[in-house]
């Protein structure tokens, strides 16, 4: 009992001056424990003005992962009710599996501030160094297998259109979810079965954003970029969790009442290379075409000569002819 009722005190009237008498009497607290619990606070990075007489004004969040400040700006009705905040794990994506074998439900969602083993799509580590936003959801969609694996699309246009919502920066996608900005890699997600598919099915989606993280910090396997070093300024990681957490939500809302083919467009209006020249690269195999988008099972489309080919997600990779897009990602 403390921090959060404070907090939630405060900031009932934004701005304003609340005195210490009223939040002991309020939270049944003593002054000297709601002065303790104000300095826990400050320590935590909220910005908190306190003036004898007047009593304390709440003036910023921090921007470090924090759950009041997360809940407190979070508007959905089921993902991200329960959030599960952690200074460190191996990996959130596996933290979530083994929650859903413990009962963990649709919508649950676990953040790590860092993540020693952080995994990306296969098999590639998946650098994790504090200051970026590493987040897993269970979702429990009740779908068909098929439509279950395009979940990973409607969390590509959810993390593009919430990067845009919290920070401005539009970035793309890349087929069929890497988010990249000019080229780097400013964000990953990796869609994960748990479970039995005949008990309940359960899918963990993770999401990884280089948010503030330095860029000596990035994984040196890949071009990558983060949001610190495109802004040239420190972002707010609780508000960029709180809008890519409702545009998953959203998205997922829509794919259930309209189906894929509303997903479908809105992925495409964020695709990157669509109409240019790429190479299908299938084992030791490379295809030369044009890249024509997606089909209705999510499939990357390439136009080769009079011919329509088709590929699946584990089955090829995509590069770039002559762009920037894509480039020396492998
Ligand atoms: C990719 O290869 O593009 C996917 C990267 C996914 C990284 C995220 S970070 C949170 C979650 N936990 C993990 O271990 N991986 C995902």
């Amino acid at each position: 009992m403390g921090r959060k009722e404070i907090l939630d005190l405060l900031s009932e009237k934004p701005g304003e001056y609340v005195s210490g008498e009223i939040i002991s009497k309020r939270l049944n607290l003593t002054r000297a424990a709601v002065w303790k619990q104000v300095k826990a606070l400050k320590d935590a990075g909220y910005g908190i003005d306190g003036v004898t007489k007047s009593g304390y004004r709440l003036l910023s969040a921090p921007y470090d992962i924090d759950e009041w400040a997360l809940q407190s700006q979070l508007n959905t009705k089921f993902l991200g009710k329960e959030i599960n905040l952690f200074d460190e794990l191996p990996s959130t994506n596996d933290w979530a599996k083994e929650s859903v074998q413990k009962g963990g439900g649709h919508g649950l969602t676990v953040i790590a501030r860092k993540q020693i083993s952080g995994r990306g799509r296969q098999r590639r580590q998946w650098e994790s160094p504090r200051g970026g936003l590493w987040m897993s959801v269970i979702l429990q969609p009740q779908l068909s297998l098929s439509d279950a694996a395009k979940l990973t699309l409607s969390a590509s246009v959810a993390v593009v259109k919430g990067i845009q919502e919290a920070v401005g920066v539009e970035a793309g996608i890349k087929w069929p979810n890497d988010i990249l900005y000019r080229g780097r890699k400013l964000a990953g997600i990796l869609g994960e079965v748990a479970g039995e598919w005949n008990v309940v099915q359960s899918i963990v989606l993770g999401i990884g954003l280089n948010a503030n993280v330095e860029p000596d910090q990035l994984g040196a396997g890949i071009p990558a970029i983060s949001l610190l070093e495109i802004l040239g300024r420190e972002v707010d990681i609780n508000r960029l969790a709180a809008r890519i957490l409702e545009n998953l939500e959203k998205e997922l809302e829509e794919f259930k009442l309209r189906g894929f083919l509303g997903l479908r467009e809105r992925w495409l209006s964020k695709a990157l290379g669509i109409g240019e020249e790429v190479i299908v690269l299938r084992g030791a195999e490379s295809l030369s075409g044009v890249f024509r988008g997606i089909n209705n099972d999510g499939e990357l489309l390439l136009e080769t000569g009079e011919i329509m080919l088709s590929f699946s997600a584990g089955e090829v990779r995509l590069r770039s002819h002559s762009g920037e897009y894509f480039q020396a990602l492998s």
